[in-house]
Formats: structure tokens, C-alpha cells, sequence
């Protein structure tokens, strides 16, 4: 038995959660499980906004068939085909043969790539501003290039004044029960919607900004996004946080310290650093061990954080690979306009640190401290005063 959801007089929710993938896209952990969201609007015309991840093939089916009640499905909206919502698109596709799909043209493209079916007998192509009426509900359409994959369109429905904005306004996790934002606690959502963001979206700011230029013509009193919950109150409180992550502007004058330490030795310096910091009035830090932190996590924490200390130790002559692997990952996602300060750690030859300088030189807006602090093997008595000195820079970085 499944309980069906409505949120509107006429919409209904057919997503679903699931916990038991320990990895979203194989590669972003989701202790709190994933939510794959569908909707299917029952006007004139039946409507089914995208389908879901194979993970939830049988909930997803049977909620759809137990909503339709026997009516046929008149149209497919495909926002977006990636396949953790369009995995069963060409099994709905063979059960609702007369369905019509509605979608960008290169998602034509991309069913035929991911399913060998030509569609395009079958497909309304809309590109921006295009409208289409269901009945009661007028629905405009707006394309969303590279948000984050290129075939992406949002939709609007006119009549309800509910934006189906695919990945945009998503977050990990799965949905305990209640469907809508205001019924959760925002200080848990924030960081896992952060994380999202950041990792999966965070490389297209532009695109990003893009689209919330288009939104904001529009009058949207609920969001109805693909996977997390749907926003139906204070909408600006998610709309600020997207201004912010598209155009990398820090969240917070905060501090993250990230180290990479071998034996312990690095690792002290970073925690002395902190406590210097903190010392100085800074309340905002946030310090982690990159050989114990998901880089996801890092990802995040760079889109929150206004200054960055990296403390690497050196290793095979190099940056210490974890370390290595995290400033790849910011780099990937176009992090832009921070400042980076650096700690290196070598008992022979320190070599990180201009490693380190050379990986950020060309990352947007983004400036490094000059002033590398040095520590061969350990952190020497008379090093105090460097790391005073370090934290009056970063202190004044942040002013
Ligand atoms: Fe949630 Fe880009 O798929």
C-alpha cells in the first residue's frame, strides 16, 4: 500500500526516498538517503513531470498507476535526463503509449542515446516562454542549460503559481514524511542542500544566475524541485543561498582550515592556528582532516567559507595526495574569489606549499598569501610568532 501524497487540489506527489545506496551518483555519500521526486497533475489532461531513479522503480509505478485511477497519461514533462529521474522514462514511455513527452530538443537526442528509441513522433519541443494548456493549468516553459546538464528546461505553472524547477533547489537526503520545507529544520537542511549545491550544481554559476534571472519574472509562490522538499513559505531564504553559491560569495567571514598530516605534526599546527584564530575574536572556524572528510564535504565548506588555510604535508616530493585530491575538486567546481593561506610540512625538502601556490594561481578571484609557513617535520618553539603572524593576515583578510 502506498500513501499518496497531494499538494495541491489537483497535484500529487509519486517520488519516493530510499536509504539503502550508500552513494549518490556513485561517488557523493547520502547517510540520510536520497528522495527522487516525480509529480503527476490530474487536469483536463493528465501530466506526469519526470519519472525517477530505478531505486524506487516499484513505488514509483504503483503510485503513478493508483493516481491515474485508470485515466490515461496525456503528457511527460522530461526537465532533465539524467537518469536518477529519467532511469524509467522508457518503461512509462512503453505503458502509456499515446503519452506525449514535452521537453528540449536535445532530451530527443538524449533518449535516443540512453534508450535507442527515436521519440521525436512523439515529442513538443518547447525552447523559452513557449506555453501549453492542460486545461485549468497553463504552463510555461524555460530553458536551463547546464543546470546543470544542457538539455534541462524548468516549468511554470501559470495557473498555480508553482515552479517544477528539476535539480535546482535540490539537496541530499531523503523526505521523512512531510513533503514541504516548512516542516523541517532549516540548521539540518542547510548543510547537505549546501553540499548539494556546491557539488552538483556549484561549477555553473553563470548558468545558475541565468536562471534565477528568468525566475524572478515569474510570480512563484511554491517551488516543486526534483529531489528534497517542496517550497511553498519563505521561498527567499532558498533564493538568497542560491544568489550567494552562483556568484561564490561567501556565506560567512569564516575560516576553514583544512590539513593533511602524516604523523601529527601538521595537524598540531593547523589546531595551534585555530585556537590563535579563535583567540582573536574569529568565532567562525571550521577544521578538517582531509584523510577523514568526504572532499564533498570540502566542496561545500569552500562555498561557505571566505578564507582557506591549507596545512599539507609534502609527500613523494609532491602535495600529500588527499589534500591534492580536495583542491582538484574546488578547482572543478569553479570556486572563485577566496583567500587561501598556506602551511607546508617537509622533513627534507617542504614542497607543497609552492605546489599548492601554483594549483591556485589560476582559480578566479582568488588571491594566495604570499607568506608560506614552513615546518620541517614539526613546529619548532620559535615558529609561535609565525603562526601570530599568520593569524593577524588572516584576521585582516577578513576584515
Ligand atoms: Fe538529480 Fe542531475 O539529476
Amino acid at each position: 500500500m502506498q500513501t499518496q501524497q497531494q499538494i495541491t487540489s489537483d497535484l500529487y506527489y509519486v517520488g519516493a526516498s530510499e536509504g539503502r545506496h550508500p552513494l549518490f551518483e556513485n561517488i557523493y555519500p547520502v547517510a540520510n538517503g536520497m528522495s527522487y521526486n516525480s509529480y503527476l497533475l490530474l487536469d483536463e489532461k493528465t501530466v506526469l513531470m519526470d519519472t525517477c531513479d530505478e531505486a524506487v522503480r516499484d513505488i514509483f509505478l504503483t503510485k503513478v498507476r493508483t493516481v491515474l485511477n485508470e485515466r490515461q497519461l496525456d503528457y511527460i514533462f522530461v526537465h532533465h535526463m539524467e537518469p536518477d529521474h529519467a532511469a524509467l522514462l522508457d518503461e512509462v514511455m512503453t505503458l502509456y503509449p499515446t503519452a506525449q513527452l514535452v521537453c528540449s530538443s536535445k532530451t530527443v537526442t538524449l533518449i535516443n542515446q540512453f534508450f535507442n528509441r527515436d521519440v521525436s513522433a512523439r515529442a513538443i519541443i518547447v525552447k523559452d516562454g513557449d506555453t501549453l494548456s492542460t486545461g485549468r493549468h497553463t504552463f510555461s516553459f524555460y530553458t536551463a542549460p547546464m543546470v546543470h546538464w544542457p538539455e534541462v528546461i524548468v516549468s511554470y505553472d501559470q495557473t498555480d503559481c508553482i515552479l517544477f524547477s528539476a535539480d535546482a533547489f535540490g539537496t541530499f537526503g531523503e523526505l521523512d514524511g512531510s513533503l514541504f520545507a516548512d516542516d523541517i529544520d532549516l540548521s539540518t537542511f542547510l548543510p547537505e542542500a549546501r553540499r548539494y549545491y556546491a557539488n552538483i550544481v556549484g561549477k555553473y554559476g553563470n548558468q545558475v544566475q541565468a536562471l534565477l534571472k528568468k525566475a524572478a519574472t515569474l510570480n512563484i509562490q511554491q517551488i516543486c524541485p526534483l529531489h528534497g522538499p517542496i517550497w511553498r513559505k519563505n521561498l527567499g531564504w532558498f533564493i538568497e543561498k542560491y544568489q550567494r553559491w552562483s556568484t561564490y560569495t561567501p556565506e560567512a567571514d569564516a575560516v576553514l582550515i583544512i590539513y593533511g598530516s602524516i604523523y601529527g605534526h601538521t595537524e598540531q599546527a593547523a589546531r595551534i592556528l585555530a585556537t590563535k584564530l579563535s583567540e582573536r575574536g574569529i568565532s567562525n572556524i571550521a577544521l578538517y582532516d582531509v584523510s577523514k572528510t568526504h572532499p564533498s564535504v570540502l566542496v561545500a565548506e569552500a562555498f561557505r567559507c571566505a578564507a582557506i588555510v591549507i596545512a599539507s604535508a609534502t609527500y613523494n616530493n609532491g602535495i600529500f595526495p588527499p589534500v591534492e585530491t580536495v583542491v582538484l575538486d574546488w578547482k572543478a567546481h569553479a570556486l572563485q574569489n577566496r583567500k587561501f593561506y598556506l602551511i607546508q610540512n617537509g622533513s627534507w625538502a617542504p614542497a607543497s606549499g609552492k605546489l599548492l601556490t601554483a594549483m591556485l594561481s589560476d582559480m578566479k578571484g582568488c588571491s594566495t598569501d604570499e607568506n608560506i609557513l614552513t615546518l620541517t617535520s614539526a613546529l619548532k618553539p620559535g615558529q609561535e610568532s609565525d603562526l601570530n603572524a599568520l593569524a593577524d593576515r588572516i584576521q585582516q583578510g577578513l576584515a
